[in-house]
Formats: C-alpha cells, structure tokens, sequence
C-alpha cells in the first residue's frame, strides 16, 4: 500500500465546513447599513478568515470609519454583530452544511487521517453541534483558544499539536486568503475551497469539498 502523503485534514469551518460565511456578512453589512455606508459582497471578502475585532476594523475602514469611535463603542459595535449573527446560527441545522462536508469527513476518518477544526470563531461550537457535526473531530482549535488571528498560524498550530502531529504532516482546507497563508506561515500544504480568483495562493483548488478525492492527497 503507498505510504499516505499527510496523516491529518485540519478544515476551517465558516465557508468550508458549513455555509455560515454568509450569516458573519449579513450581520457585518447591517452594521454598515446603520452607520449609513455600503458593505458589498466583494468587501466582503476581505472578512473571511479575519478574526472578529480585525473584521470590524476591515468594515469600518470601508465606510472610512476607523478613527471615530472609541475601543469601548467598537466593543460594543462587535457585541451587537455577534448577537445578530449567533441568532441566525442558532437556527441552522445539517442542512446548512456544504457540499461534501457529510461524506469526506467520515471517509478520512475511515481512511485513518485525523479530523481537526481550525477556526477563528468563538461560535465555532455551536455550529458544529447544530449541524450535528461534533462527533467527526480528533481535535477542534478554534477561536476561544488562539489568540492570534489568521494570517497567524497559531490556530492551525494549535490543531497539529493536539493531534501530536508535526505541521509537514497536516493538509489545512481554507476559503479565505488569510487562511492559505496562515497555513503556509505554518508549514502546512494549503487546499483552497472556492475559487482560483480569490485564492491565487492556495496549492490545490477545490469549487467545494464534494470535488475533492481524498486519495489524492491522504
Ligand atoms: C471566521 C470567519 O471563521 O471567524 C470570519 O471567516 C469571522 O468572518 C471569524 O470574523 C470570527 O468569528 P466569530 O464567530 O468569533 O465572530
Ligand atoms: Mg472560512
């Protein structure tokens, strides 16, 4: 048998995982709509992977809003996003999984390559136990335990030690710019999920997870 060429997948969780990239945009762009400035779906972009007080930072800097309000009114900015945004994963249920999500993380499992998230949200948990997926990971680092944000890699880093692998022996799946990178800032081999356009510097490009074949890579 050939020898498998990573013995770990550690998989963002938001726009990889579970179509929930779309909920952190809707609460971001209400933000903007109350402080009277578009947010777009391409600003948008540029939120994904980004840790909750630097994707403020990202949306006021497009309404060129960054220097008016004090740390204590951003706090309170990024409280009120995160309730709106919670209240609508709190509803999600398996359905709001994406395409592949139910069939390759249990085939990597059979296949005996470890299972770990590596996150930047808080909310990381409640997502994986609305959809039901918990049960499906050897080890879950996400954002209550880093403390650096993506391009970082310290919540990837997280994840290999956990499993007590080495960075080399990890494959990171990313929808998000800063999360390619966080995973080459890693030592890790990086799988973007989405389109080519925005991750020019991912190793491998997947359309979504149901495309990927884990025999070329485990
Ligand atoms: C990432 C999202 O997964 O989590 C970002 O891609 C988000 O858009 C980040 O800002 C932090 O999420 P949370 O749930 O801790 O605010
Ligand atoms: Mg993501």
């Amino acid at each position: 048998m050939a020898q498998a060429k990573f013995q770990a997948a550690i998989f963002d969780l938001d726009g990889v995982l579970a179509d929930t990239a779309r909920f952190h945009y809707l609460a971001w762009k209400d933000l903007a709509d109350k402080l009277g400035f578009a947010f777009t779906p391409q600003d948008g972009e540029r939120i994904k992977g980004v840790a909750r007080m630097e994707a403020l930072e990202v949306v006021l800097r497009t309404g060129h809003m960054q220097h008016r309000f004090s740390a204590e009114e951003k706090e309170r900015m990024a409280r009120e996003k995160n309730a709106l945004y919670v209240s609508h994963i709190t509803r999600i249920d398996q359905s709001a999984l994406l395409p592949g999500t139910l069939t390759l993380l249990p085939e990597l499992r059979r296949r005996g390559v470890k299972v770990a998230l590596g996150s930047a949200s808080k909310n990381a948990r409640i997502i994986l136990e609305a959809t039901g997926i918990l049960p499906l990971f050897d080890a879950i680092a996400d954002g209550t335990r880093a403390s650096k944000a993506k391009p970082d890699p310290e919540v990837f880093l997280l994840a290999a030690s956990d499993l007590m692998l080495d960075p080399g022996d990890c494959a990171v799946f990313e929808d998000a710019y800063s999360g390619i990178e966080a995973a080459h800032n890693g030592g890790m081999y990086a799988v973007g999920v989405g389109s080519a356009k925005h991750l020019p510097n991912a190793d491998m490009i997947v359309k979504d997870l149901s495309r990927f074949h884990p025999e070329d890579l485990f």
